[in-house]
């Protein structure tokens, strides 16, 4: 049984039952996630100390600038899972196209395929806020044998076999979900370990945060300004707290420890919103879910979306059951 000394290697052999397939693999990928964690860890900790704060001159594909520090993380996730052989492609937010793995020894043979954003919340690097990881596994639909097609990253979420993010924060917690319910491991500086500190994760159903970029409140959907009014309005337990870090990761982590809300919703400037599907609101929606709470759009869950484009945006709600199903009454009646 899981005990809160638990080590993360400990838990995820304990726990590869819970997977379907290839559970050895799967086992791997994740201790190879935990190790890269921990490299990319120690670089954000000293990130005032070396060169590697600040912009590093290039642009992404979705034509934001790139931080020195999204490019490292980027790296060493990419390489660390390369060099173990362990998935036979991976899709990156700092990568125009997925990577094709396959090695002499191991001809396309791997199961999985892995979707990250290396560190979000770039903007944060440079004044010492809370940055994180956020990862999403599949089992790939074309044959073992043969290379990594498109269509192996472009799935629903419901298809997920894993995910996760890590939270570089005050402490840094690795939080995944395997779709037996979300657990949180908080990692020991001085041992480089992760221990199990936060087990079996749950949103609470009520929350009185919200958490949204107001600077464009004039460019929100009506639904979204009306829900915004509701959240301000004094009634009963409201108003709710307003907070925003700016990082996904690190307001969805505080949300679903408080009980909250996220919203990153569309607007003139991001007519499909901000946020990308695949290697955020999908692994964030696979959590949120396992956590009790949801994941939307306004229209549909977060999990049904079938994806068309590696690095396609959509409009995102997610946290507290029931603050979720009120934001989605006022979408869904006023647009
Ligand atoms: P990334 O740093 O990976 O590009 O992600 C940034 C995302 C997300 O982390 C954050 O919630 C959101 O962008 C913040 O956007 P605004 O600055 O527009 O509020
Ligand atoms: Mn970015
Ligand atoms: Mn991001
Ligand atoms: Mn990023």
């Amino acid at each position: 049984m899981a005990g809160k000394n638990q080590t993360l290697g400990e838990f995820i052999i304990e726990n590869q039952n819970d997977f379907k397939y290839s559970s050895g693999e799967l086992s791997r990928l994740l201790n190879s996630i935990r190790l890269a964690g921990k490299v990319v860890n120690h670089e954000v900790n000293k990130a005032g100390l070396v060169d590697i704060t600040g912009a590093a001159g290039d642009t992404n594909i979705q034509g934001e600038d790139q931080q020195k520090l999204d490019v490292y993380a980027n790296d060493v996730f990419i390489k660390t899972i390369t060099n173990r052989n362990i998935v036979c492609g991976i899709a990156s937010e700092e990568e125009d196209d997925f990577i094709i793995i396959n090695s002499q020894d191991n001809k396309h043979q791997n199961k999985y395929v892995i979707l990250m954003d290396p560190l979000d919340g770039s903007s944060n690097i440079d004044v010492n806020v809370s940055v994180g990881t956020i990862f999403s596994i599949f089992r790939r639909v074309t044959p073992v044998g043969t290379p990594v097609e498109l269509k192996d990253f472009l799935q629903s979420g419901d298809k997920q076999v894993a995910a996760g993010y890590i939270v570089y924060g005050t402490s840094t917690m690795l939080v995944y979900t395997t779709g037996n319910g979300v657990n949180g491991f908080t990692m020991n500086p001085a041992l480089g370990s992760w221990y199990l500190s936060h087990p079996n994760m749950k949103f609470p159903e009520n929350g009185n945060i919200y958490s949204v970029n107001e600077g464009n409140y004039l460019d929100f959907p009506a639904g979204i300004k009306m829900y915004i009014k509701y959240c301000q309005a004094e009634e009963g337990d409201r108003p709710y707290t307003s907070r925003y870090i700016g990082s996904l990761v690190s307001d969805f982590h505080r949300n679903m420890i408080k009980g909250g809300i996220y919203m990153y919703p569309k607007g003139s400037k991001n007519p499909k919103g901000k946020l990308r599907l695949l290697y955020e609101c999908s692994p964030m929606a696979f959590l949120a879910e396992q956590a009790g709470g949801l994941a939307t759009d306004g229209t549909k869950r977060i999990m049904e979306i079938e994806p068309t484009e590696l690095h396609e945006r959509v409009p995102f709600v997610c946290g507290s059951k029931n603050m979720v199903k009120k934001v989605t009454e006022f979408m869904q009646t006023f647009g």
